[in-house]
């Protein structure tokens, strides 16, 4: 099996990882196409993916609240998040659908909160908790450089 590294982002790389050591992490076996796995290297959390573009390495943090994005849904390059069902493109670190619960995109557009379908549609909680909400912002997905050596899946871990 052969998993090819997606293209990393413009403008998206994690900070202190532009001139680190790529540390072995997992075998590419472990990981199918379609597969997410959680890697843990001291306080770091990382989300490895093989997605339709590619084998992915970002921060196993949404970057709405910070649920595990490893345990939510993997379909194409688009991870759902299990915590309020936002939806990012791995491919890009774009989100393509804002959280339940709103709030500011990452070029600061307000979006209402929102219910999933036959649900009754929810309303925005009144005074702080409502400003706390629409601060919470969706910021884009950080990404770790990423390669195979040897059958092994290396990422460039921050110093
Ligand atoms: S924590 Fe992921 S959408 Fe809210």
């Amino acid at each position: 099996m052969t998993i090819d590294p997606a293209p990393l982002p413009a403008g998206l790389r994690a900070l202190g990882t532009s001139d680190t050591p790529f540390t072995a992490v997992l075998d590419a076996a472990e990981l199918p196409p379609g597969a997410m796995r959680r890697i843990s290297r001291g306080d770091l959390d990382i989300l490895l993916a093989n997605t339709s573009a590619g084998l992915v390495a970002v921060d196993d943090r949404c970057p709405h609240m910070s649920a595990p994005l490893s345990i939510g849904a993997l379909d194409g390059c688009i991870v759902d998040c299990p915590l309020h069902s936002g939806r990012f493109d791995l491919s890009t670190g774009e989100p393509v659908r804002m959280p339940t619960t709103g709030g500011l995109d990452p070029d600061g557009r307000y979006h209402p909160t929102w219910s999933a379908a036959g649900l009754p549609p929810k309303e925005d909680p009144p005074g702080k908790k409502a400003e706390a909400r629409r601060l919470t912002r969706v910021r884009r997905i950080r990404y770790y450089p990423v390669r195979i050596v040897d059958g092994r899946i290396e990422v460039a871990l921050p110093v």
